[in-house]
Order: structure tokens, then C-alpha cells, then sequence
């Protein structure tokens, strides 16, 4: 059999339980702030931060633009733990390790999560500068072997065979477009690709990839996206358009790291508008909304 990484279950409850240890609060929302949006952490209020190296097999990011902070606090009077900086299957960590901190928030009693993440645009319609709401993914490492869920089942987290059909959460989709209509702008809505990076697409991946149905491109946010709506999380997630995808090799512009944090700092205050509108409004969580749960 290949060879596949399996966190111990006591692992994940090591984490929670040293992180209970340094903070009174007990979130039911978590945040994860991807490439350029560590700043949404920073509105967070009467935080308590621990540094990840503190927290007991935790992933650090070596990323530039990733900070490495656990945030938790409350923010529109929600309870919320929020992650400034994340890891990444490109960096060398197995996709159990990249996706422990979502079931460790989970233990922590964590019922939704909002995964935000920079991105190429690879529909033509879009501008850098836009935020798409995630309706769904294409997760080629996940259909391809590299799924964090491959190896023995964790029950107590969520069944053998979860169930995708509504993995991000329609009706917090919704709210999210509501909020920017008061605020007067609008979100796009479209399909997240997840890869392993940490290459960025050649052009021609970029045809097969739109060709696919794709409309955003990046390396995070689907295998969190997949551990959290198997232990029955809500999942609403955001791809800043940083930069659009190149589809020929005639094309003279470049992608570069250091664009794609600067064009996210300039979405940062409209993610914050729309995030701070739909935890006002969050509607209270209903079982009836996921389709995965802990077998008995
Ligand atoms: N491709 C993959 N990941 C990304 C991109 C991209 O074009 N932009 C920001 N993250």
C-alpha cells in the first residue's frame, strides 16, 4: 500500500486542549486568511494570539505573507478563531497536516468556517481586484491520491464515504451577495480549482482548466474545504482575484508573489465588509444544511 501520513486522533485533541489552556474563548467560527489577507485577522477584537510554534503539532507556514498566528477573539459579537497564515500541501506537508488546524477547530466546538485564498482568474470575465464566492470546487489532488481523507477513517470526525454535493454553503453564499448589494458592490460567483502548486499553471493547463468549468485557480482552501464539510462544518469560501490567469504563451504580463499580495491588501477592507455582514447575519446552524456527520 502507498504510503499514507495519518495524524493520531490524540494529536488533533493535544492541539485543542493547549489552546483552551491560553484563551477563554470558545469559538463556533473559524477563519482562515490566505496570501495578502492577513490583515482580515486584525479586526478582531479583545484577541488572544498564540504563535503556531506554541500550539503542539500545528503546521507553521514558511510562506512570506502568511504570519503564523492563531487569532481568537470576537468579531460582530461571534466567537471566532481565525488563522493568520496557513500551510500548504507545496511546502511539504502531508494533506493531514495542512488540514489539522480545521479539525482541531472542530474539537474547539467550530461549526462554520469561512476559507478565503488569493487566486488566478482564469474565467475571462473577471477583473484582479474581484472576490468570488466559492460554489464549488475541482480539487485535482484530491481526485488524484493526495486526498486528506485517503487512509483509515477518523468516525469520530465523519463517515468513510462523505457526501459533496453541497460542500459550500448555499445559503451563506447568498447572504454574502446580499451584503455587498447594501454596501454597493458586487461579488462574482464561480468555481474554485485547487492545485498543489507551487508552480503557477502554464497556459495551456490554463485552457484545460477553464475548459474544465474552473473559474478561479489556486494552491489551498479545497482539502480544508473537504475535512471540515466531512465533520459536518459549514464551508463559505472567497477567492481574491489577484491576477488573471495567462492562456497563451504569447502573453507578455507575468504573475508574480509579491502582485499577488499587494492586489490582496487592496480587497482586504470589501472581504472584511462582506465577512463582518454575514457573521451579523449569520443564521444559526442547522444540521439540515451538511450532509456528513460523526458515525455513531
Ligand atoms: N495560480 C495559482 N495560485 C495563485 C494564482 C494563480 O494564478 N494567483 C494567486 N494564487
Amino acid at each position: 500500500m502507498q504510503h499514507v501520513h495519518v495524524i493520531p486522533e490524540e494529536h488533533y485533541h493535544e492541539a485543542a486542549d493547549a489552546i483552551r489552556q491560553r484563551t477563554p474563548v470558545r469559538p463556533t467560527i473559524g477563519l482562515v486568511a490566505g496570501s495578502g489577507l492577513g490583515p482580515l485577522v486584525d479586526e478582531i477584537e479583545n484577541a488572544d494570539v498564540i504563535p503556531y510554534e506554541d500550539i503542539p503539532h500545528w503546521p507553521h507556514s514558511t510562506v512570506v505573507g502568511h504570519a503564523g498566528r492563531l487569532v481568537l477573539g470576537t468579531l460582530e459579537g461571534q466567537p471566532l478563531v481565525a488563522m493568520q497564515g496557513r500551510a500548504h500541501f507545496y511546502e511539504g506537508y502531508s494533506p493531514a497536516q495542512v488540514t489539522l488546524p480545521i479539525r482541531v477547530m472542530r474539537l474547539l466546538g467550530v461549526n462554520t468556517v469561512i476559507l478565503t485564498n488569493a487566486a488566478g482568474g482564469l474565467n475571462p470575465n473577471f477583473s484582479a481586484g474581484d472576490i468570488m464566492v466559492i460554489e464549488d470546487h475541482i480539487y485535482i489532488g484530491g481526485m488524484t491520491g493526495s486526498n486528506p481523507l485517503r487512509g483509515p477513517n477518523q468516525a469520530s470526525f465523519g463517515p468513510r464515504f462523505s457526501i459533496h454535493t453541497r460542500t459550500y454553503n448555499p445559503t451563506l453564499n447568498r447572504l454574502a451577495h446580499r451584503v455587498a448589494e447594501q454596501n454597493g458592490f458586487t461579488l462574482r460567483q464561480g468555481v474554485y480549482v485547487g492545485l498543489s502548486g507551487p508552480t503557477f499553471e502554464t497556459p495551456a493547463e490554463v485552457r484545460m482548466l477553464r475548459g474544465w468549468g474552473g473559474d478561479s485557480v489556486g494552491m489551498s482552501t479545497a482539502p480544508e474545504a473537504l475535512v471540515a464539510y466531512h465533520a459536518g462544518m459549514r464551508v463559505l469560501g472567497f477567492s481574491s482575484i489577484t491576477n488573471l490567469s495567462l492562456d497563451s504563451t504569447e502573453a507578455r504580463e507575468e504573475v508574480s508573489h509579491e502582485e499577488v499580495l499587494r492586489l490582496g491588501r487592496q480587497i482586504v477592507p470589501r472581504l472584511v465588509t462582506v465577512i463582518r455582514g454575514v457573521l451579523r447575519e449569520m443564521p444559526p446552524y442547522d444540521p439540515a444544511d451538511v450532509e456528513n456527520y460523526p458515525e455513531a
